[in-house]
């Protein structure tokens, strides 16, 4: 939909998003997010592993849950047409995965990559190989290798088996008690995963609670998880019967992130944003704009297939700076990007600690928001593991980078609508790894106004 407000212009290999806000736009209407990126891939992987039919209902269509599609189809699931309504996944049963015919290609996708390793490595006398897009080929991978290789597996990769390509030579593992140095459900996922094949109990222990997807989405499938919260373990009991289920997937929060963040910032903005996926381990985001005084409720809760869900109304008002450290870090872990924005328009001094896994996601996200943010006038400084955001500049609109994240894509586009004059933002084509219809759902709120 053309809007002077917001177009796209395209070139030979990639998309430039042009935002040019008018004086006294507000944000309004209703928004329906697509589904949680981190839910559908697990939906995606479960049904591909179990026995008989899993029903997946809202997936996200974006390019990652595609990449994972496109490995588990090329493994013998058979995944009908991916639409959003419902997609039918005929699993192989555990342990059934095939040998591929040809490289597996996981794409931009941290995820599928992590979590599929813990698979592969567990199915015996199969050799795999998988690899990624450049910026996932440059992404750590001895954080899922390392414990791998403790259950016994085999993994050969570039830079001491710590970079993709990487080649797996399936094997019989053993259990572990994993003590994992970084919270992060990615590597939580592959061990657990890993140990579905192993006979015995399989243990992770992470140093914070990182998403807990995972373990929901296993014993619904028929696993046996004992979690321990007061230890952040979860211990796994080898070799269940897995069996196909009907999954709803709800919209996903660091999606929605976007627009609580716009509708904070714009002033005379309310925006209803519906069918929000609300699992605490993923609501740290909430809490950071509730501790910078956003007007944000929560309305109709209520728990969709075993995960919480609500609709969330968001209203302008003026933000004040925090501090966003410790354990909550997991908890948001992909919404700093555009908690940064937030701040850029806060009163005081947002200072954001403990996040430099930020530095190895789909780019540098701390380097990256610093020089783009910064191009478009804000105060903003990295830390080692953090930045700093002295909000109160006003934004000028300029030519700024996604670096072909799609996380900062839309987090540059959110503080375009705030910044005075054309805010120009290259290779925005990225935000369909998690989010294809972005430009849509933004214009038709500027539009609203
Ligand atoms: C994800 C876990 C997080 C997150 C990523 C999705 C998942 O990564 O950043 O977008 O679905 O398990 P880490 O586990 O590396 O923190």
């Amino acid at each position: 939909m053309p809007s002077s407000i917001v177009s796209l212009q395209d070139s030979a290999k990639s998309q430039q998003l042009l935002i040019k806000p008018t004086s006294g736009i507000a944000l309004k209407g209703s928004i329906t997010i697509p589904g949680d990126k981190s839910i559908s891939h697990r939906a995606l992987m479960l049904g591909a592993i179990a026995s008989g039919e899993t029903v997946i209902e809202g997936l996200l269509l974006g390019e990652d849950p595609r990449s994972t599609t496109a490995c588990f189809r090329a493994m013998g699931a058979e995944i009908s047409e991916l639409n959003s309504q419902q997609v039918i996944v005929k699993g192989v049963g555990l342990g059934n995965l095939q040998e591929p015919q040809d490289v597996l290609d996981a794409g931009n996708s941290g995820t599928t990559m992590r979590l599929m390793l813990g698979l592969l490595a567990s199915h015996s006398d199969r050799l795999f190989v998988v690899t990624g897009d450049n910026s996932l080929r440059s992404r750590p991978m001895s954080r899922v290798v390392k414990p791998l290789v403790q259950m016994g597996a085999h993994i050969w990769g570039r830079k001491d088996n710590s970079l993709a390509p990487l080649a797996v030579k399936g094997q019989q593992l053993k259990p572990i008690h994993y003590h994992s140095p970084i919270a992060s459900a990615q590597v939580k996922s592959c061990i657990l995963l890993a140990g579905l094949m192993v006979d015995g109990q399989t243990t992770v222990t992470e140093p914070a609670l990182s998403r807990d997807h995972s373990e929901r989405m296993l014993r619904a499938f028929g696993a046996t998880l004992d979690i321990d919260a007061a230890t952040n373990s979860v211990t796994l009991t080898g070799q269940p019967t897995l069996q196909g289920q009907k999954v709803i997937v709800p919209g996903d929060i660091s999606s929605a992130a976007f627009w609580l963040v716009a509708g904070a910032i714009v002033p005379g903005s309310d925006l209803l944003i519906t069918n929000v996926g609300v699992n605490p381990t993923r609501t740290g985001v909430l809490e950071a704009l509730e501790m910078m005084e956003a007007d944000i409720k929560r309305e109709n809760e209520r728990v969709v297939a075993g995960e919480p869900v609500a609709d969330l109304r968001v209203k302008y008002s003026q933000l004040k700076a925090c501090e966003i450290a410790g354990d909550l870090v997991p908890r948001l872990i992909d919404e700093i990007p555009v908690l940064a924005v937030a701040a850029a328009f806060a009163t005081g001094t947002t200072v954001i600690r403990d996040a430099a896994e930020l530095r190895v996601k789909e780019s540098d996200r701390l380097a990256v928001m610093a020089t783009e943010l910064g191009k478009m006038g804000a105060n903003i400084s990295e830390l080692t593991d953090g930045l700093e955001i002295t909000g109160g500049n006003k934004l000028a609109g300029t030519a700024v980078d996604s670096f072909t994240d799609h996380r900062i894509a839309m987090s540059l586009a959110i503080a375009a609508l705030n910044a005075s004059g054309q805010t120009t933002i290259h290779r925005a084509e990225a935000a369909s790894i998690s989010y294809p219809n972005f430009v849509d759902t933004l214009t038709s709120i500027v539009q609203g106004s």
